[in-house]
């Protein structure tokens, strides 16, 4: 499936199988920091233009929002495909964690269910980074993400979530991860996209039959993954926009593609999936090469040498 350097499977595939037996929609729509009076109408926009597959977390705070568009569909729970994601606060109650998601959202279960930062935080309150007196955040040290691991396994024997996973991890964390889990993680989600493109994860997440799945495909809020000279080249050339260039690069490299919008006509052209050429591939896995385009746009900054209890470094904002 894969070539020996970059990741690759065949144009046009749609779907993944994940180690469970499960079939997951390459491309969901993505739901951070998309407003409430907003997002059910992303929601409704985006399973009208037949995307199937949604990526939600307690930490976005609309959940709630998000059911709402999934009801108003009408869709019938079986044939959608439904993330959520276990809050660093809630590592020692992920049951909790569940539950409040499941509620907000209206379902019983959940398809895919993610362990959102492999770090676990002290809980205070409701706060959601709670953060020490030195204004770093403050970590449950003494919380293992094996431990935390252990937990969600239970959630698939009692139905709550149908396939589990993690988010953020590297390559160390998740060796060390599976020296313990009696489940192999069904997806692993990371920020990738053609400036950060992870090969190497990628691949050894394969080779492991674990799920990749891109976060922030775009580059985020300004996606400035859209204004680099090679993708548009690219889209140029098919006719197409420039996130359906890299939407299509992450699907051929059979890797789950999340991109958000609230906006009706993006969301539409986001979920028709073009096909590239090996050649517009192989010039999307490089590009990260060129000068000051290898970037990484999400904080904290989740990498092999990332020390999480040193963030934010003394005298920066969180
Ligand atoms: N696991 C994690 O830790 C983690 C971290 C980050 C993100 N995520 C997930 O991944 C999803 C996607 O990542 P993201 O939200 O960071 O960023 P993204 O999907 O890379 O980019 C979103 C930005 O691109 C714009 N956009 C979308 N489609 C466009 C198009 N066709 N043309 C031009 N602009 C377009 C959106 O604007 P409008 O909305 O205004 O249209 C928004 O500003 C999130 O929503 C979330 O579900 C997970």
């Amino acid at each position: 499936m894969t070539s020996a350097k970059y990741p690759s499977i065949k144009a046009g595939t749609d779907s993944l199988k994940l180690n469970t037996g499960a079939t997951v929609p390459i491309l969901g729509l993505g739901t951070w920091r998309s407003p409430d009076e907003q997002v059910t109408k992303a929601v409704e926009v985006a399973l009208k233009a037949g995307i199937r597959h949604l990526d939600c977390a307690f930490a976005y705070d609309n959940e709630v929002a998000v059911g709402k568009g999934i009801k108003n569909s009408n869709i019938p729970r079986d044939q959608l495909f439904v993330t959520t994601k276990i809050w660093g606060t809630f590592h020692r109650r992920v049951e909790e964690g569940i539950d409040i998601s499941l509620q907000r959202l209206g379902l019983d279960y959940v398809d895919l269910l993610l362990i959102h930062w492999p770090v676990a935080l002290r809980q205070k309150g409701d706060e959601k980074i709670p953060l020490r007196e030195d204004g770093s955040r403050d970590l449950d040290d003494e919380r293992t993400l094996n431990e935390t691991w252990k937990e969600m396994e239970a959630l698939v024997a009692k139905g709550k979530a149908r396939a589990i996973g993690v988010s953020n991890v590297s390559k160390p964390f998740m060796e060390d991860l599976l020296k313990t889990a009696k489940i192999v993680p069904a997806s692993n989600q990371i920020e990738a996209h053609p400036f950060l493109p992870e090969h190497d994860l990628v691949l050894y997440l394969q080779s492991k039959g674990i799920t990749p799945a891109a976060y922030s495909p775009l580059g985020s809020g300004a996606a400035p993954v859209l204004e680099d000279e090679t993708i548009l080249k690219i889209a140029k050339a098919k006719g197409a926009e420039p996130a359906q260039v890299a939407i299509a690069w992450q699907a051929q490299r059979g890797v789950l593609v999340i991109p958000k919008s609230v906006t009706e006509h993006r969301i539409i052209s986001n979920a028709k999936l073009i096909s590239l050429t090996d050649q517009e591939m192989q010039e999307i896995n490089e590009l990260h090469k060129q000068p000051g385009k290898h970037i990484r746009t999400c904080m904290p900054p989740w990498g092999v040498d990332f020390k999480f209890d040193n963030y934010p470094p003394p005298g920066q904002k969180v």
